[in-house]
């Protein structure tokens, strides 16, 4: 598959799985609070600030920025899936948010009219990127000088085994081959230690830091997640698309099983950790006379 074929299959994949990330808006909000506050506490995202969300889904992080920049600040939000910047659009304008925009925009290919943003975020979609180097790259340049960038990835498979466990079984039952979890654009992509790191220092980031978060996802059954998953996880549900209903059935009812050992008294709770990842544009020296 080349890039461009690659990019157009990923889109297809989030407009499918656009309505199941936005409806579900609170429980994504409620696994992610923490992890999104650390990430814009760490690029300083300030009142007035204009700031570049990108792969910005169905808007709920873009909400967080948006109160924060106040209405003498703006967020352009992207992402590669027109359904789900359309959801984007309808989230944010029912929250009475004025001072967001929406574009469509491949991460990887950022297009030169995109400038000036004091900050720039990620949260979770920087791993679906086959070359994430090209987005960090673009993101870099759309930057002020002293523009800040941070970006929240999965960590490792070890780390994440609810992910690994649901991937693991949609592998088998699709019949695709048992690949490495952390495949180019893949879920795990930019889970590796030191990857991100070297990644954004290439880019040209300075400062570059990265730290683990925990953010459990936290519902009351198993099903709960399952409903999740089979509605908004694009990866699993894509793995899944070719088999037959009957054969795609019989999957989600295996990948319930498999999830149900992360059922606890307190409900279900699958472990993820996160990389919080940041990094700033240095200012360029000034030039001597
Ligand atoms: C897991 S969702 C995260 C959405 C949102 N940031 C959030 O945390 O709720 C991943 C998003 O990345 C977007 N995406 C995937 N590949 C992309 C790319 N190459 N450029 C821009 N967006 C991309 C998808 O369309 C999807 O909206």
């Amino acid at each position: 598959m080349n890039a461009v074929t690659a990019e157009s299959a990923v889109s297809t994949a989030w407009d499918e799985a656009a309505q199941g990330w936005s409806r579900h808006g609170g429980l994504i909000r409620a696994w992610l609070k923490q992890a999104t506050e650390a990430m814009l506490d760490a690029v300083e995202v300030k009142a007035g600030d204009r700031v570049l969300d990108v792969a910005a889904g169905a808007g709920d992080q873009t909400l967080d920025i948006a109160r924060r920049v106040g209405p003498s600040g703006s967020v352009l939000a992207t992402d590669l899936s027109p359904s789900i910047l359309r959801l984007a659009e309808t989230n944010l304008r029912a929250a009475g948010v004025l001072n967001v925009r929406v574009q469509r925009a491949d991460a990887q290919a950022l297009g030169l009219d995109f400038v000036n943003f004091d900050a720039a975020v990620c949260r979770l979609g920087l791993m679906f990127c086959a070359e994430p180097l090209l987005a960090l790259k673009g993101i870099h340049r759309t930057l002020v000088d002293g523009g800040r960038f941070g970006a929240l990835v999965f960590s490792s498979p070890e780390t994440n085994p609810c992910i690994t466990t649901q991937l693991r079984v949609a592998q088998r039952h699709a019949g695709a081959a048992a690949g490495d979890p952390c495949t180019p654009g893949g879920l795990l992509s930019l889970g590796r230690p030191g990857l991100m790191s070297a990644l954004m220092s290439e880019a040209g980031f300075t400062g570059v830091e990265v730290r683990t978060l925990s953010a459990p996802f936290i519902v009351p059954r198993c099903e709960d997640y399952v409903d999740f998953v089979r509605s908004a996880g694009s990866p699993v549900i894509a793995l899944l698309k070719p088999l037959s209903a009957a054969a795609r059935e019989a999957a989600w009812a295996d990948i319930a099983e498999q999830l149900d050992r992360f059922t606890t008294p307190q409900g279900w709770v699958g472990q993820n950790e996160l990389l919080l990842c940041v990094g700033v544009k240095a200012a360029r020296p000034q030039e001597s006379p």
